[in-house]
């Protein structure tokens, strides 16, 4: 089959020729039909969780993905062929991805999460969710954002920044979103009060002239330390930072003055059914940037650690 992989930890990720794995017990065999791009691909082919988890080389790149069940492993109850799933394909060990003609993936991933596409869903949108809208939902539940309160999300014209606007301001929340000058309407259609394009304004300083009390709370979805830190200083006392990308020093995790958490999801299962039950509604919209081919899928993974995401690359398998 054919699959985007690396040779060895590190290595840039390749167009490979792989055998199709075979479903072990307790595991489903996937024909992808759709996946979708995330920073944490470039992260995986980094060997960012060596430490944490086992790996299988040659490693199949791709953690989002929907497709058809073809084979069912022994003791598998709650899938059969046939069925259309989608989900976050991480477990240990990592190297089953979704990048690939044919996955594997246990009926209940250990690290992620499965479960059926809602009837009507295509492939795309299915492989859009998870990973970006599991945690824009959990960030923003984790903040405890109420109807009236004000939000700053940064980096809100990506993959996460998307869903977290649109939910955010589903819950009757001012969003402030830092947009470039691009993405300025659109991500005001998306339901953003306000933007800051922090390439030509200090948004620190727009917010305290706009917000000089404070605002409820800041959803950081960039990655730089001393950003987050600067940003979690606008919000009032009571409120909460979160950062998405472990920017939160401890200094600032201690803090007493705001709850200030680096965000980790937790109950992925339950995220994946509620995020994708509010796509299906039509409650929030699944922003596709651009769908690719299988052979873009390297050249793709250059380009997302370069900027400019604007909501989510998907894949044709
Ligand atoms: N904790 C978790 O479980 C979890 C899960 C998923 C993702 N994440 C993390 O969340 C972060 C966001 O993921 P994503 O999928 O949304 O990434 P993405 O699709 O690449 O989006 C990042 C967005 O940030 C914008 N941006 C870049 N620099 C900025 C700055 N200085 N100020 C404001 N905006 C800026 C980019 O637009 P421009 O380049 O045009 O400015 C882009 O729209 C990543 O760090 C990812 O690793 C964490």
């Amino acid at each position: 089959m054919r699959a985007v992989a690396v040779r060895n930890s590190g290595d840039k990720p390749e167009l490979m020729e792989l055998p199709a794995p075979r479903p072990a017990p307790g595991e489903v065999l996937v024909e992808l039909a759709a996946a979708s791009v995330n920073p944490i691909d470039v992260g995986i082919a980094a060997g960012f969780f060596e430490d944490q988890m086992s790996h299988v080389y040659p490693l199949v790149l791709g953690v989002d993905g929907a497709g058809r069940v073809t084979e069912v492993g022994e003791g598998v109850r709650g899938l059969k062929p046939g069925d259309l799933v989608h989900g976050q394909f991480f477990r240990a060990p990592l190297g089953n991805g979704t990048f690939a003609e044919y996955a594997v993936v246990t009926e209940f991933p250990d690290g992620g999460a499965l479960q059926r596409v809602p009837d009507g869903m295509p492939a795309e949108i299915a492989a859009a969710l998870p990973t970006a809208g599991m945690t824009a939902l959990g960030a923003l539940e984790a903040m405890g954002l109420r109807d009236g309160q004000s939000i700053l999300v940064v980096g809100a014209t990506g993959g996460v920044g998307v869903f977290a606007v649109q939910l955010a301001a589903a819950k009757g929340a001012e969003v402030i979103a830092t947009a470039r000058p691009d993405a300025d309407q659109w991500i005001r259609q998306l339901g953003a009060a306000r933007t800051a394009d922090y390439t030509a304004v200090d948004v620190a300083e727009q917010v305290r002239r706009t917000h000089p009390g404070g605002v409820d709370a800041v959803l950081d979805l960039t990655r730089d330390p001393a950003r987050f830190s600067e940003y979690a200083g606008l919000v009032r006392d009571g409120g909460a930072a979160v950062s998405a990308s472990l920017t939160a020093s401890p200094e600032l995790l201690a803090s007493e003055r705001i709850a200030v958490s680096n965000f980790m999801m937790e109950d992925k299962q339950d995220l994946l059914a509620r995020i994708t039950a509010e796509a299906a509604s039509g409650r929030i919209q699944v922003p596709i940037q651009q769908t690719i081919t299988f052979d873009q899928i390297p050249e793709a993974l250059v380009g997302n650690t370069a900027g400019g995401a604007r909501g989510k690359t998907t894949v044709r398998i």
